[in-house]
């Protein structure tokens, strides 16, 4: 059982699977590493960095990736200003050539 949970309330995985096939395009501006500490450890000791891109408090993870759970294999999608609430739309598939 899952004990962990965000300073926001969320959980880390709850609603959510990973998945090797699901992309998603964001933005990143930091030009460097984060340094974490025991500070950014959940209540189960565990630190938990965002993979999905879409959190509002990376690197830590804020529970925003379950707004991914029901994308679809093989899509890749964008999220209105990298936000989990903005629309989401497909803009193509893995494996895409540009
Ligand atoms: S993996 Fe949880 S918010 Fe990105």
């Amino acid at each position: 059982m899952l004990h962990a949970e965000f300073r926001n309330g969320h959980k880390p995985y709850s609603g959510a699977h990973r998945s090797e096939d699901m992309a998603r395009e964001v933005t990143h501006e930091a030009r460097g590493p984060a340094k974490l500490d025991e500070s950014d450890m959940g209540d189960d000791g565990m630190i938990y960095v965002c993979q999905c891109g879409l959190s509002d408090t990376k690197p830590l993870c804020d529970g925003s990736h379950n707004a991914t759970a029901d994308e679809d294999d093989g899509v890749v999608y964008t999220y209105e200003n990298d936000d989990a609430e903005g629309d989401r739309r497909a803009i193509g598939e893995l494996g895409d050539e540009e």
